[in-house]
């Protein structure tokens, strides 16, 4: 298929960082962009040859990785689906938590680009008006020090694209209204907000991090119900704990559950909704 949009340029965007920047990146910045027509997946490569902050962008790719273990479907429809390295070593003991902190990156970048309307789901969805308008993947290797995050997206999602999505989606199309979107102007946001954030993440506890969480969680204060331990739970959503983890109000009292433990679900979404999550590829 012949792309409609232009294609992302790693020359244009490193120098277009400072213009952008509020932080002069652009003399802060020292690793690689690397823009790819077509790959199996930005994480992956930088998984494989990623150094402390590089990034990774690409039209398309062919193998795509969602979280646990879903396939990202990748069209080349002017989506972006970036991947960033950093390393943290053993002193930063929050590390588990650096999609959070991704997530929080993400949302501020989206809204420097004028964007309402959207927030997280815990732990690192990104909604607008309770479509999924992207996802965070984050994968780590090294002993556990190098990390890479990875961002998908929607852009512009074409018809035959969101046909394949069985779970409720948008693009920033359609949440800015039809405005064109200038890709690039959201990915070297991306990349600013990433890169400060991480530096942020490498020095101070999680606990800073937790108020900016709570300005975008779209979950707090509503009804939830997920599988744990074989049982269904239900409970309100009372913010996320200085670890991270996510707070339930439940009849018995308030507990904490991690990312891994559970998969949660607004208690007042028709159940058909979670089950075409679990089934579908993407979102
Ligand atoms: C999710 O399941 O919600 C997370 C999706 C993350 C997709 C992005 S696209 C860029 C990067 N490369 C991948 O293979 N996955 C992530």
């Amino acid at each position: 298929m012949t792309a409609k949009h232009n294609a992302l340029n790693a020359e244009r965007i490193h120098e277009s960082i400072h213009i952008f920047s509020e932080e002069n990146l652009s003399t802060r910045y020292s690793g690689n962009i690397n823009c790819f027509d077509t790959i199996d997946s930005t994480n992956t490569w930088l998984l494989e040859n990623g150094k402390n902050g590089d990034f990774c962008l690409s039209e398309t790719q062919t193998a795509g990785r969602g979280r646990r273990d879903n396939r990202w479907v990748s069209p080349d429809s002017g989506n972006i689906y970036l991947s960033y390295c950093c390393y943290f070593d053993h002193s930063v003991p929050h590390r588990s938590l650096l999609g959070l902190v991704a997530g929080i990156a993400t949302a501020e970048a989206l809204e420097d680009i004028g964007l309402t309307g959207h927030g997280l789901k815990w732990p690192n969805d990104i909604f607008w008006k309770s479509k999924k308008l992207g996802g965070i993947l984050i994968q780590t290797a090294d002993n556990y020090e190098k990390f890479v995050i990875g961002i998908g997206l929607n852009v512009s999602l074409p018809q035959d694209s969101l046909n394949q999505i069985t779970q409720a989606a948008t693009s920033l199309e359609e949440a800015l209204k039809n405005q064109t979107v200038n890709r690039e102007t959201v990915v070297i946001k991306l990349m600013e907000k990433l890169l400060s954030h991480s530096e942020m993440f490498a020095q101070l506890p999680f606990q800073a991090f937790t108020q900016s969480w709570n300005r975008w969680d779209i979950l707090n204060g509503q009804r939830v119900s997920f599988q744990h331990q074989n049982q269904k739970i239900e409970g309100k959503v009372d913010g996320i704990d200085k670890h991270g983890r996510i707070a339930i109000l439940l009849e018995s009292g308030i507990e904490y559950f991690t990312a891994a433990d559970i998969k949660l679900k607004k208690s007042n979404q028709a159940s058909q909704t979670i089950s075409k999550q679990s089934t579908t590829n993407r979102l």
